[in-house]
């Protein structure tokens, strides 16, 4: 009830004093403050993927400045040898408003970050999305083997049936590579599981599939339990360093971060950066009340 509440009022709150609580999980509004962010993660073993912040857009106008805004952001960080890669979530790129128009811009993203042998991920939205982001992974994939890459949701029933019908497209010498996490977003439970312990059911299953299938996984999540489990899964599985990653978001669990970190596997931390910070700060917290909570808690305990 009390985070409820909370998520709800955010929006009226003055920027100053949500920027108070956000600024933990978000490098800043200005690429510079993306990548000093970046560069201190890279200095501490950690790479980076880098995410431009953007409202919901209405035109296809907004999408066509979002566009250029990834172009020039990933000719800096490459330019800068910024160790990491891009995450964007199509939406930002007018998937709801134009698929065709929304297709070719992420096309010519792939493209640049491509020329750069860099790597984007196509992040995955709420469920409306889930069909139309993976259609336009595959065929970004059939095209860019090795240069993109997909989130899959283990709340979402789905899941595992998505996972085995882009199987087809895994090959030794370009792995498909799946970003793995929870899931942000409210769904209904006939389409997403709502049981906590069978989100993380489903997870290990998931991961389980991927490793057992050659596939690159991105294990995102801050999830003690699962991290210890996914370890476990590693070492049992045999699973090499090359086929997998740990990834977290920006700010969040950095205890916890370090001690993957210091048992030598790659980790890798989302970095949200954009003058949309307070939409998005808002926005996420209306989506996940419960995020709510540690956003208060970031407000009281510093560091
Ligand atoms: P859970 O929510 O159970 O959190 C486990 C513990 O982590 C908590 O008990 C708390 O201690 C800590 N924690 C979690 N969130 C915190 C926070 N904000 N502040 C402080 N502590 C926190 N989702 C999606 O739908 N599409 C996507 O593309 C992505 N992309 C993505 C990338 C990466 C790198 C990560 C880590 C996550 C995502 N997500 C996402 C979000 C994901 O789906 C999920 O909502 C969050 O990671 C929270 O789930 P956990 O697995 O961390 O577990």
């Amino acid at each position: 009830m009390l985070n409820k509440l909370i998520a709800n009022i955010l929006p009226y709150m003055p920027k100053k004093l949500i920027w108070v609580f956000s600024k933990r999980y978000i490098a800043g509004e200005t690429i510079e403050d993306g990548l000093l962010a970046s560069k201190l993660l890279n200095e501490k073993g950690i790479e980076v993927t880098i995410d431009i912040l953007g409202e919901f857009i209405h035109s296809i106008d907004e999408a066509e400045k979002n566009k250029n805004e990834y172009l020039e952001v990933i000719e800096r960080f490459t330019d800068e040898n910024v160790k990491g890669n891009f995450s964007l979530k199509p939406t930002s790129f007018g998937l709801l408003i134009d698929q065709e128009v929304c297709y070719n811009y992420l096309r010519e993203v792939v493209e640049l970050v491509a020329s750069k042998n860099s790597f984007l991920r196509i992040d995955m939205e709420d469920s409306q999305c889930v069909d139309m982001e993976i259609d336009m992974f595959r065929k970004l994939r059939q095209e860019f083997p090795k240069h993109v890459g997909l989130v899959l949701q283990a709340y979402m029933r789905r899941t595992k049936s998505d996972l085995e019908g882009l199987n087809d497209l895994n090959s030794e010498n370009a792995p498909i590579s799946f970003r793995l996490c929870k899931g942000i977003y409210v769904e209904p439970e006939n389409i997403a599981f709502k049981d906590f312990h069978e989100v993380q059911e489903n997870f290990l299953a998931d991961l389980k599939y991927m490793f057992e299938n050659k596939m690159y996984a991105g294990i995102a999540t801050h999830d003690k339990y699962l991290v210890d489990e996914s370890k476990k899964m590693i070492q049992e599985m045999n699973i090499p360093k090359s086929m997998y990653e740990f990834q977290m978001l920006y700010g969040v669990t950095p205890e916890l971060r370090q001690s993957i970190v210091d048992e030598g596997h790659r980790m890798r931390v989302y970095v949200p950066y954009g003058k949309q910070w307070f939409g998005y700060s808002t926005r996420r917290l209306k989506e996940n009340p419960k995020m709510a909570q540690h956003i208060i808690k970031a407000l009281f305990i510093r560091g």
